[in-house]
């Protein structure tokens, strides 16, 4: 990480923000041709009227690319400024390489450390946390904070508990060193193991690895318990929330606007309860968009700036809940002139935007041009010019190579 900024006090500004949603919508109705259900048990059991699905050709790193790249407009930098990408996700592309990575290279970003935070729903607050304390700590001055999740793909379209809520999306912001007053304040985060299996996905990882078994048993889906899961939502965000909000030397009443995790309509009418605050302090978009996970406080974010809902000076709580079960706020006193972001969806169009693929192995084989020229330093070691496993035999190597 370069020009880390080395003196005086240093708070992380929030300076950018952007998200992406896919076009195509999934409506309750649709919902009603594929599973036993209801437009009418769906809005009064959630809030939710519709949700987006990912087109075939988008991934996760593509959504959050898209999102990262507005979040850069909006702030005036540069994708090369960015010195530490920070992606949530429960729906990475692969289990490796992290998608923060594929993200990093989509950009055109150069120099920043990348990595994937798995906090489930509350991963972008983790994420924007640890931000937060790189900021702090004069280990970074411009993060990428990143929530993005491709959730329809990893939904079983036949139970109709689960895949009525959530839906796909990307968000993002970049927050940046400054000494001035403001910014980031008041952390708070829990995690809550007794939760582990209130919403898991239960085959992929290393205790149940991906066999015909556990695909026909569905292990690769979704799996929640709603109940359980809406209590220790309802106690947790309150208090989650109020935590944040004390720690930054603030009442309830001094908080403009809560960007809360868009899961529920009536989890949020509980934490506004919880709080004592109407709920227009409460910024909603769940209708459009359903559970997002992980991007759905980014995407909520964006879209209550753009929309004239915070000003500068305004105090505005993000708090989430997830598997894990997890939660997080952190409360944040706006600086950025919320105009900046109004032109970013026009100025980075997902067209536009690629995440490399991996059309065959032999698309692995070169390595870059900047790791075979340091690989190729005096000691250097000897590099094979063809890495991909599985090929009979090493081409031929260059005679410069590796001496
Ligand atoms: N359509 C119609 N009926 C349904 C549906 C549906 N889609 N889903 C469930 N039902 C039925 C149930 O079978 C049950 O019927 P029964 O009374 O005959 O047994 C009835 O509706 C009531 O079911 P409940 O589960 O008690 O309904 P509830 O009011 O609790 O709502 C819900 C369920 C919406 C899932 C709620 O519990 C909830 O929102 N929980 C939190 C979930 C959540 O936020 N998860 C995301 C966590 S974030 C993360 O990390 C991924």
């Amino acid at each position: 990480m370069n020009d880390a900024p080395t003196t005086g006090p240093i708070r992380a500004h929030v300076t950018g923000w952007g998200r992406y949603a896919p076009s195509q919508v999934l409506t309750n109705a649709d919902l009603e041709k594929m599973v036993d259900t209801s437009d009418e048990w769906i809005r009064t059991r959630t809030g939710i009227r519709e949700r987006r699905v990912a087109a075939a050709n988008e991934t996760t790193a593509s959504m959050g690319a898209v999102a990262g790249l507005r979040a850069i407009h909006t702030a005036g930098i540069r994708p090369d400024d960015i010195d530490l990408i920070l992606l949530a996700t429960l729906t990475p592309d692969y289990w490796m390489p992290s998608t923060a990575a594929l993200v990093k290279e989509a950009i055109g970003n150069t120099k920043a450390t990348a990595f994937d935070v798995m906090a489930a729903c509350s991963g972008f607050v983790y994420g924007f946390a640890t931000a937060q304390a790189y900021i702090q700590a004069g280990l970074a001055k411009h993060v990428l904070v990143i929530g993005s999740e491709l959730l329809t793909r990893f939904l079983d379209y036949t139970d109709r508990s689960t895949c009525i809520l959530f839906g796909d999306g990307a968000g993002a912001v970049v927050l940046s060193a400054s000494d001035e007053p403001g910014g980031a304040l008041g952390v708070e985060m829990t995690t809550e193991p007794q939760g582990a299996y209130m919403i898991w996905l239960p085959a992929g990882g290393s205790k149940s690895p991906p066999s015909a078994e556990t695909i026909a048993r569905g292990e690769h889906y979704v799996r929640m318990e709603g109940n359980q899961t809406y209590r220790f939502a309802t106690k947790t965000m309150a208090t989650t929330a109020l935590e944040s909000i004390r720690r930054s030397g603030l009442t309830p009443a001094d908080v403009n606007l809560f960007i809360p995790h868009q899961a529920n309509i009536r989890i949020i009418e509980a934490v506004a309860k919880g709080l004592d605050l109407p709920m227009d302090k409460m910024f909603i978009n769940l209708d459009k968009y359903g559970n997002t996970s992980a991007a759905s406080v980014p995407i909520a974010l964006a879209e209550a700036v753009n929309e004239g809902c915070v000003k500068v000076g305004d105090n505005v709580t993000i708090v989430a809940f997830g598997a894990g079960f997890t939660s997080g706020a952190v409360t944040i006193e706006w600086t950025a002139d919320p105009a900046r972001g109004m032109t970013a969806d026009e100025a980075i169009r997902p067209e536009d935007v690629s995440v490399r693929l991996p059309v065959d192995w032999d698309s692995v084989d070169p390595i870059p041009d900047a790791l075979a020229a340091l690989m190729r330093q005096p000691g250097g070691i000897d590099v094979p010019d063809d890495v991909a496993p599985g090929e009979p035999e090493h081409a031929p190597r260059p005679a410069t190579v590796g001496r």
